[in-house]
């Protein structure tokens, strides 16, 4: 993650292009705070459509986009510094430890470590790292390596080039969403599990000040909560979507039908409970990779953190303290956004706050 440093740039964009919708913020630097000049997010398909991911095709995102520095008045050739992310499948990030190498070698041994440590192989490999510490005791150096493919990179490039954007820092997804923690708070030593929670997947990112740096991503979102009350109450997907967003996982608001439906196929899990299931058996792995359990919070984030009762939801099952995050907590806000506290911008903030 990044450090707290003074960045150089004036004004900044974060783009998260997500497959429910895409979220753009336009941040002005000034001294060492972030002033919200404008944001915006816009449905990458029109509400209440039932689609899957395979739908969207990569010209689906272009349009939006260049709508959207319309209707924000972005000049594109005045942009300076424009942060945009990468996630799912053909990225991945992992914390490792080696002993210390100067910077020339670095970048070869780290190429080998990497191929040890993340799942991705081979030509079409991308790979960056950042240096998170050197031990003083042991001269140890702690490193964040993120991989990704040139493919992927190539396609989030030609979407950027097509809403006429040159592209600049390409940030992991899980990266930008423990900046929009970090840099937004002052954290207490101890580990913060922050679930960004999508339309198809959830990045989940443990975050310490002192301890190991974890993300993955959980193939469950959003998305899957509506298929689910569209499958229990055997309606519409649009009419599932409308019913998600006004009862949420309050259970006492669904009618008695229903009621016994969300449990009623033993075999399959909700998606809720699927998210649950695999949050679980991260913390255990985490527990044994890095030896602490000491876990403070979970922050949710996410156009799916909106669904009314899942912080509840997930307390009880985790037995953590679960609350929703404001990620604009830290910005200087114009009036006309003056109580904004959306959650689905976390990630567009990270971006955008992230230093050069
Ligand atoms: N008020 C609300 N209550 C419940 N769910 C909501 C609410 N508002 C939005 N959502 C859900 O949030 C999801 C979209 O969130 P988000 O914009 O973070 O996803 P995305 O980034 O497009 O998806 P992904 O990262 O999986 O590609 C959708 O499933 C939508 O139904
Ligand atoms: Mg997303």
């Amino acid at each position: 993650m990044a450090k707290k440093k003074v960045a150089k740039f004036k004004e900044s964009i974060g783009l998260d292009i997500g497959s429910h919708s895409v979220k753009m913020i336009h941040l002005k630097k000034q001294h060492d705070s972030f002033r919200l000049l404008n944001y915006e997010v816009k449905p990458t398909v029109p509400a209440g459509v039932d689609y899957t991911i395979s739908d969207l095709t990569l010209d689906r995102f272009a349009p939006v986009i260049s709508g959207m520095l319309r209707s924000m008045k972005i000049n594109t050739k005045k942009i300076k510094h424009l942060v945009s992310s990468v996630g799912g499948d053909n990225t991945s990030i992992k914390q490792i430890r080696t002993i210390f190498l100067p910077d020339e070698e670095l970048e070869s041994a780290l190429f080998f470590e990497a191929k040890k440590h993340l799942p991705i192989s081979g030509s079409d490999m991308i790979l960056d790292y950042q240096v998170l510490s050197v031990e003083e005791k042991t001269n140890n150096m702690n490193i964040l390596l993120t991989s990704t493919t040139k493919d992927l990179l190539m396609e989030h490039s030609q979407i950027l080039a097509d809403a006429g954007l040159t592209p600049g820092i390409v940030d992991i997804e899980s990266l930008a969403v423990a900046n929009s923690f970090a840099l937004n708070n002052f954290v207490e030593d101890g580990v913060y599990i922050i679930l960004n929670i999508g339309a198809h997947k959830t990045n989940m990112v443990m975050y310490s000040p002192i301890m190991k740096f974890f993300a993955r991503d959980i193939p469950w979102g959003g998305f899957h909560f509506t298929k689910d009350i569209m499958k229990i109450k055997d309606i519409s997907f649009e009419q599932a979507e409308d019913f998600k967003i006004e009862h949420g996982l309050k259970t006492e608001e669904i009618n008695e039908e229903s009621k016994s439906a969300i449990t009623l196929d033993i075999s399959e899990k909700t998606a809720a409970e699927q998210i649950i299931h695999e949050v679980k058996r991260s913390l255990r792995f985490y527990v044994k990779e890095a030896g602490s359990s000491d876990f403070r919070k979970i922050l949710l984030v996410g156009g799916g953190s909106k669904l009314i009762g899942l912080p509840e939801y997930i307390a009880d099952h985790l037995n953590i303290p679960t609350e929703l995050f404001n990620p604009f907590i830290n910005l200087e806000l114009p009036d006309k956004y003056r109580d904004q506290q959306d959650p689905q911008l976390a990630l567009a903030i990270g971006l955008a706050m992230r230093p050069e």
